[in-house]
């Protein structure tokens, strides 16, 4: 079956029944379901007569290394990182998540295209395939995409049966060696087919910009490019409607193709009174073109696109619709947690809330091209994005790296993420590369103009940037001074150096903090501290430690508040990844990140109060750490810490005043940013603090109670209302508690998952990044009281419950309702 990638309905069986696209002139499937995949470099996988019946049957998108198991020998590493100013090379076991995806693995389907006409045109995208794809249909290649991130298409019209049923196969591998971080495997990303006919508007075939924006009018200039195939020119003509988000038509026109415009239309039109996007409020309008050949409708294409304008300025920095602001954003790799590569949809939205709760208003899609779901949503919910392409150039980081392919691809990657994602109003600056060693080599500033100036050619509406690591040399030799926007990591304190010698005017934190901490786990003496291990391989949630070339949040903090030329920061990272679990790179079981604002599970660390009280001005934040059971501490000095948005606050431990803090500039910059009470004495009981705003209003309050044994097993869902559609997706947290009601903070049951009714067990994960428990089984340890357990609805309507049950427990079950999607 194929599913229609702009509806939610199933066209059923192909060909046989009544298509309901049959009266469109373009119809996009998603090739989801059906396809059959098997692990190994298999000889003769791509000939249609190939017997696939033994092979698995999958949907895509598919991960398929997600389910493990884990190994420290997968992809093991014997590598000197420069970046960790590593001085001597050692073996790094989870540096790629210890997942075996490395190797050969094939996919192959069947289809049809429904009603095919001859003279139709039938395009293969792929959102992104892990990697070096080779794509076969009915035997013959018809092309190969070697840049596992970045979206490609082809057209396969010339390979198509005339007797309709088709086979396509996938041939993809990955190396050793060619990544920093776990990179998925497979077809990870959506396959769409589209068919049009021949005369149509090709794959990311429109180009809408705003080149005049004030209160009164917005112009809008729209480019449509055409391809007329087995067809000599004919008249061509391009109806275009644009509508606000309310549906209403606000601006349109119709514009005849003439012979001297070459294959492209150029539509000028106003929209009146624009409604300005912004991640405050991300405001989208559409352009609906009608493309006619004489008088047939040929095609039609839609351009979801949004209104704002935004300046870099040197002394002033950066602004948005007129209003400064600056960026605070967080940097994040692709994966999903315990979901592993594979896109969801539903799994992105609950990031993107998370983040919007605590005040994010950006992205970095570190270190390389995202899903076009993120985009889309980054546009409808209100994030900025900076889209990056690269983590190498041509000087390598990995032995395998894309240095292997820069020469051959790195213009061709760039055209195609540009043009895929230059229309939405998310995307607001562009990345040349993260890191790359040529910031010191020869030649790299010139390699640095090369991209920016292929970057510019596609779309001169953004600045170019590169996150740089190597300030001195990077300065020294021009390279800085080659970007739009000079990007740095991890140097706040060198910010106004660089401002001094730099021309731009202006610079942005690409990467910051790096801090590490594992959620629920704090460790004593409380102190700053770098590259610090403990026998557990965690890290210290009082939000102190951090690496030798990184920072605790609060020395950003100083730099973005004190330095008007920063523009902004892109924290390391929203989430915690899977790979590159520093500082334990060396010691296995440690196989994913410690640096997430969130756990892997999307669970908030305390680091997540700290970003919300200072990003999210509008809610009130009193956050307390840490937890307050400590049996065997008692009468030992156990600091105390509230991240909140009031100046000050009171700490009381079972009624007694410890006193109030208020924040204030010192030597240390954690005083500017957290109230710290550090000589508390535990005592068993409660700890509460009570904020007060500057006159002394109390603004909030929270108490934290010492919890006593495990009693039962309580579930919160994100959400409780889902779509029918095989999809969508409840992220479901299961917290140990005691009879009160208060978490178990160091509880470490087994817990098991059940789902009946219309819904299916997906996936669990507790955030722990030594656990080598699989993601996809029903049954995990909680990790400090908590879990997050993911059920996925199926295609019929109905309730599905989650029962989740473990030793000594009381159960708990919990109602999802899931009802069939409209139809758009
Ligand atoms: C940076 C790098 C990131 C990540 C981070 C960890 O140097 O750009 O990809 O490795 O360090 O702190």
């Amino acid at each position: 079956m194929l599913r229609f990638a702009s509806g939610a309905f199933l066209c059923a069986v192909l060909l046989s029944l009544v298509d309901p696209a049959a009266a469109q002139t373009r119809r996009e499937y998603l090739l989801e379901k059906d396809w059959k995949f098997t692990k190994g470099d298999i000889a003769g996988a791509a000939d249609p007569a190939f017997k696939d019946a033994k092979w698995q049957t999958v949907s895509v998108p598919h991960d398929w290394a997600i389910y493990g198991p884990f190994s420290g020998s997968n992809d093991q590493q014997e590598v000197k990182i420069e970046q960790n100013q590593e001085q001597k090379a050692s073996v790094k076991t989870g540096r790629t998540g210890g997942l075996p995806f490395i190797g050969t693995g094939w996919y192959r389907r069947r289809f049809t295209v429904p009603q095919y006409k001859a003279d139709q045109r039938v395009v293969l995208l792929f959102d992104g395939a892990m990697s070096d794809a080779h794509v076969f249909v009915n035997g013959k290649e018809i092309g190969s995409w070697p840049y596992g991130y970045n979206s490609f298409y082809f057209d396969v019209t010339d390979a198509l049966q005339a007797s309709g049923e088709n086979t396509l196969a996938v041939r993809l591998q990955n190396k050793s060696e060619a990544s920093r971080w776990y990179p998925g495997a497979g077809l990870y990303r959506n396959v769409h087919l589209i068919v049009t006919e021949d005369v149509h508007i090709p794959v990311w075939g429109t180009y809408l910009t705003t080149p005049e924006i004030n209160a009164d009018l917005a112009k809008v200039k729209l480019i449509t490019k055409v391809e007329t195939p087995n067809r000599a020119f004919q008249p061509l003509r391009l109806e275009t409607e644009i509508r606000d988000a309310a549906g209403q038509v606000v601006a349109k026109t119709s514009t005849p193709l003439v012979a001297t415009d070459g294959l492209a239309f150029e539509q000028n039109l106003v929209v009146p009174k624009p409604a300005l996007w912004s991640p405050e409020t991300p405001t989208l309008y559409t352009a609906s073109s009608k493309l006619y050949a004489g008088d047939a409708l040929k095609d039609e294409y839609s351009t979801s696109f949004g209104i704002r304008s935004f300046k870099f300025e040197a002394g002033k920095g950066f602004s948005l619709n007129g209003q400064p602001r600056k960026f605070k954003g967080v940097c994040n790799h692709h994966d999903l947690g315990m979901l592993g590569t594979a896109i969801n949809t539903a799994a992105l939205r609950r990031q993107l809330t998370l983040l919007k709760d605590m005040g994010c208003d950006a992205i970095r899609t570190s270190h390389n091209m995202p899903a076009p779901e993120l985009v889309q949503l980054c546009d409808e919910m209100g994030f900025m994005l900076m889209v990056e392409s690269f983590d190498e150039w041509k000087t390598p980081k990995v032995k395998n790296g894309y240095h292997v392919y820069f020469d051959d691809w790195a213009e061709k990657d760039l055209v195609n993420m540009v043009h895929r994602d230059r229309n939405h109003p998310s995307v607001i600056m562009w990345s040349i590369g993260n890191e790359v060693p040529d910031q010191s080599a020869p030649g790299g500033g010139k390699i640095a103009k090369r991209l920016q100036d292929i970057v510019h050619r596609e779309d001169p509406t953004r600045l170019v940037t590169a996150g740089m690591d190597r300030i001195d040399a990077a300065i020294n030799n021009n390279f800085a001074s080659v970007l739009d926007i000079a990007g740095f990591n991890y140097k706040p304190m060198r910010y106004e150096m660089a401002n001094d010698k730099l021309p731009q005017g202006f610079i942005l934190g690409t990467e910051t903090a790096s801090t590490v901490s594992s959620r629920g786990v704090y460790k004593f003496p409380v102190e700053l501290a770098k590259q610090k291990k403990y026998p557990d391989n965690q890290s210290s949630s009082y939000d102190l430690e951090a690496c030798v070339w990184s920072q605790t949040p609060d020395e950003e903090f100083v730099k973005q508040d004190d330095l008007g030329f920063v523009i902004g920061e892109f924290v390391w990272t929203g989430f915690d990844y899977l790979g590159e679990p520093t500082p334990y790179d060396e010691v296995w079981p440690s196989h994913s990140s410690y640096f997430g604002i969130l756990d892997l599970a999307g669970l908030p660390k305390d680091r997540f109060y700290l970003y919300r009280a200072k990003w999210n001005a509008d809610k009130p934040t009193v956050h307390l750490l840490p937890h307050w059971t400590w049996p065997g501490r008692e009468g030992q000095p156990t600091p105390v810490y509230c991240y909140t948005n009031a100046p000050t606050a009171e700490l009381f431990v079972n009624g007694k005043s410890q006193g109030k803090q208020t924040k204030a500039p010192s030597d240390k910059p954690q005083t500017r940013y957290r109230l710290m009470w550090n000589d508390v004495k535990y005592e068993p009981g409660t700890v509460k603090v009570v904020a007060y705003d500057a006159q002394g209003k109390i603004v909030g309050e929270e108490e934290v109670r010492t919890a006593s044994k495990p009693h039962h097993i309580k579930l919160v869902a994100d959400r409780t209302k889902l779509a029918a559609d095989g999809q969508d997706l409840a992220f479901v947290t299961a917290r140990v508690e005691d009879a009160a009601g208060n978490l178990c903070p160091d509880a470490t049951n087994e817990l098991q998952f059940n789902v009946k009714g219309q819904g299916r067990f997906r996936a669990v994960g507790n955030g722990d990044a030594t656990s080598l428990e699989l993601f996809h089984l029903p049954r995990m340890h909680a990790f400090h009281g908590q879990l997050v357990a993911v059920v996925q609805t199926l295609e019929k309507a109905g309730d599905a419950q989650l029962t989740v049950s473990g030793k000594g427990l009381k159960a708990a079950t919990l109602r999802l309702e899931t009802s069939t999607p409209v139809k758009k």
